[in-house]
């Protein structure tokens, strides 16, 4: 790390998080659908450009010890935070740096297999953006695959109303003056309408209720910064393409489809450029105002449709529950998957949560893994490249990974998990038992540390140690 000028991200910290949907195993499950060949994730290095404090690259790199994971950004404080978190873990092979996107490349070595540029291209000023894509054009390996999220246009334009409309309201104010009155005014857009309202008014309240949702850390930075350009698909993709770089899909649920073509177009030779212009158009349509674009190198060929026998091999899990009558549960949702072959395939996966099974033994036909693909773009069921980084039963010695158990030592109620998410675990109880699993202590040890905690029977231990590893807390 080396002494660098405070930024606004010093003054006011960005949250630490984790973004599921820019591991690399996400972006290497839609190049593989894509037919392509992406560098095994175990094994790959991986570039996360201005990743604050890079609490998204530590959870990959205490998931995945063989890989190498490189985060950097332009703020020294939240540099500092991670490499704290990095050096109290233990973690070798993170490093996290402090660097500027306009220079990095001079002080980056290359190749990288994935790269990930979370909330940063539209944010940031337009010569940083331009080598947002140069860096990752230069350093983007032959089968890599990059991740650029950005606010999207055309429902930027309302968003730059709202900006707009705020900035007026906050001009002269400072501090907590400032999140009040910020705070008010979005309330006051937010509320219902008491007359007719036109349409451009109810998208304004529609973005401002959205709005309202964002705590300080992240409002003062993402709507009241000094950069804010949303960008068209069609401009990301024609930046890329400066760069030798191409469209590949999109990392969002409910949008992983977007990769792929009808049969009769995906043969075409000139089906990525139809792809980009029909998703454009569907953005116009949409009034789409966020994306989350993966992009390859564009001497690689993806096939457009998917590749069924890549499918196969993947390996499916899902955080789904049995509910009554054969119906299925997430979160709140309830649903029948009426397909009988295709609910037991699901019924497998829940029952062996959180172990993942091929995709070729829970299911034989096309349809019944492009329904699994289904599932996975609906965020029912994860797809992923290898088997599960971490236990799926309860071993002799059960061990945290020890970012985990920094985590609890730095008092941290959000914990990484090792299958990429964060999770609030708020009571002592677990908190206690997790500290304390690092692979040393036996049943009767657990007992004693359990009870410390308060749990006093064997059945409430197998229990709670059940729950740890079914959240993939506990390494394999
Ligand atoms: C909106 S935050 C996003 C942080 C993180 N990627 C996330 O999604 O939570 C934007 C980040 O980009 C960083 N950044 C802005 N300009 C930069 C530059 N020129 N070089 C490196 N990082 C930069 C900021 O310091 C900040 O951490």
């Amino acid at each position: 790390m080396s002494e660098a000028a405070p930024t606004a991200y010093d003054a006011v910290a960005y949250p630490s998080a984790i973004f599921s949907q820019t591991a690399p195993d996400r972006l290497a499950v839609i190049a593989r659908l894509a037919g392509l060949s992406p560098p095994p994730i175990t094994r790959a290095r991986v570039l996360e450009i201005g990743g604050g404090d890079g609490m998204n690259l530590l959870a990959l790199a205490a998931a995945w010890p063989e890989a190498h994971f490189t985060n950097f950004d332009l703020a020294p404080t939240a540099v500092a935070r991670g490499e704290r978190w990095r050096a109290l873990a233990g973690i070798e092979n993170a490093e996290m740096r402090v660097l500027d996107i306009l220079t990095a490349a001079e002080h980056l070595d290359g190749p990288y297999d994935y790269i990930v540029a979370h909330g940063v291209y539209a944010w940031v000023p337009p010569a940083v953006r331009e080598a947002t894509m140069a860096l990752i054009g230069k350093l983007l390996s032959p089968d890599g695959v990059a991740f650029v999220s950005y606010n999207a246009m055309p429902g930027g334009h309302i968003r730059l109303v709202l900006r707009d409309a705020l900035l007026l309201q906050l001009e002269g104010l400072e501090g907590a003056e400032r999140w009040q009155a910020a705070r008010d005014y979005l309330t006051a857009l937010a509320a219902e309408p008491e007359g007719r309202e036109n349409p451009a008014q109810a998208a304004l309240r529609d973005a401002a209720k959205h709005t309202l949702d964002k705590p300080w850390s992240v409002l003062c930075h993402d709507e009241l910064g000094p950069f804010f350009h949303p960008q068209s698909l069609a401009d990301v993709v024609s930046a890329a393409a400066a760069n030798g770089l191409q469209f590949l899909g999109d990392a969002d649920r409910e949008r992983m489809g977007d990769a792929f073509l009808p049969d009769e177009v995906a043969a075409e030779a000139d089906a990525t450029r139809q792809l980009v212009r029909l998703l454009q158009a569907r953005d116009f349509h949409d009034f789409r105002f966020f994306r989350q674009t993966l992009l390859v190198r564009d001497g690689v060929r993806p096939k457009r449709r998917i590749d069924l026998d890549a499918l196969g091999t993947l390996y499916a899990v899902t955080r789904c529950h049995r509910d009554v009558e054969g119906m299925f549960r997430m979160n709140a949702n309830v649903f029948e998957v009426q397909d009988a072959p295709l609910a037991e395939a699901l019924g497998r996966l829940v029952d062996a949560r959180p172990a993942r099974i091929r995709v070729d033994e829970l299911v034989d036909t096309p349809a019944r893994k492009l329904a699994l693909f289904e599932m996975f773009d609906a965020g029912l069921i994860d797809l992923c490249t290898t088997p599960a980084p971490y236990a799926a039963e309860v071993s002799e010695r059960p061990r945290a990974s020890p970012l985990i158990r920094a985590m609890l030592g730095e008092g941290l109620e959000n914990i990484c998990t090792l299958d990429h998410r964060l999770m609030t675990i708020p009571e002592f109880g677990p908190r206690h038992v997790l500290a304390h699993l690092d692979g040393t202590r036996d049943r009767a040890a657990l007992a004693a540390v359990a009870r410390e905690a308060g749990l006093d029977s064997d059945e409430a231990l197998d229990k709670g140690l059940r729950t740890l590893v079914t959240e993939g807390l506990i390494a394999a």
